[in-house]
């Protein structure tokens, strides 16, 4: 189970929200955020090898793709005991409650084998498409939201709608990588979130481009937050 709790270590929990093509998984591949060990929950396995080599795998860095439980676990325990670097992702073939079911497992191993003397990156992607509330999330995931900082753990969370996930991954976060917004209802919670304008979320959209993507990243403190892109 977790181990070592260490209360001194930071939140660095993040959300990654915009509309579908915004550029969120782009983001999580070139803000570098993700630290040298990392897991990821892949449904979609939009992070397999690509020929845009600043977009394959984590950004360049390759990352193994397992779609069964038993040789997700295995990669995972070998490549974490290993004290090496490395990003293994669990791409299950499920959906709706099955996938669900299946983020739940995943939140479970990582949790189990969580120690807040080592960190450990978390990527969940389109974690919208496996919650089923706005409110208080009391799975496993909801638990990483809370109190996986001190056990070492980070969480990416990847999403389209503010309104599509769990209160509790949001307001756990201390960073936010905000791209296009799909409704002003959407902007409207990010313009909270940030203490930015509307117009400042308004032109994220009118500014990308097929290969440069507008995001307001903000990290810890309020109003603390910039205008950046990625190109590719
Ligand atoms: N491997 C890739 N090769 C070329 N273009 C890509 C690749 N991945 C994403 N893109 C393009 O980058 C843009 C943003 O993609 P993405 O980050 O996947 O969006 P989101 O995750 O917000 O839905 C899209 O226009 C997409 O077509
Ligand atoms: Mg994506």
């Amino acid at each position: 189970m977790a181990i070592n709790p260490n209360n001194s270590l930071d939140n660095n929990h993040t959300c990654y929200c915009g509309a579908s093509g915004a550029g969120k998984t782009v983001a999580v591949k070139r803000f570098g955020l993700v630290g040298r060990n990392a897991a990821l929950f892949d449904p979609y396995g939009d992070y397999r090898a690509s020929r845009v080599r600043k977009l394959s795998g984590l950004g360049g860095r390759p990352v193994h793709h397992y779609k069964t439980r038993n040789g997700f676990k295995k990669a995972f325990i070998a490549a974490w005991s290993s004290g090496r670097s490395f990003a293994v992702a669990y791409q299950p073939d499920a959906k709706g409650d099955a996938l669900r079911v299946e983020a739940l497992w995943f939140g479970k191993l990582m949790w189990a084998a969580s120690d807040g003397n080592r960190r450990l990156d978390l990527v969940f992607e389109e974690t919208g498409k496996y919650t089923d509330t706005t409110g208080a999330e009391r799975s496993i995931l909801g638990e990483i939201a809370s109190g996986g900082r001190k056990f070492g753990l980070v969480a990416h969370w990847v999403f389209q709608r503010p309104s599509e996930v769990p209160k509790t991954l949001i307001a756990n976060a201390t960073r936010y990588v905000v791209g296009e917004q799909q409704a002003m209802l959407d902007a409207r919670r990010w313009q909270a979130e940030l203490d930015c304008s509307i117009d400042e979320i308004v032109e994220l959209g009118q500014l990308n481009k097929k290969r440069t993507k507008y995001f307001l990243d903000k990290t810890k403190g309020i109003g603390n937050y910039k205008k950046v892109s990625v190109s590719f």
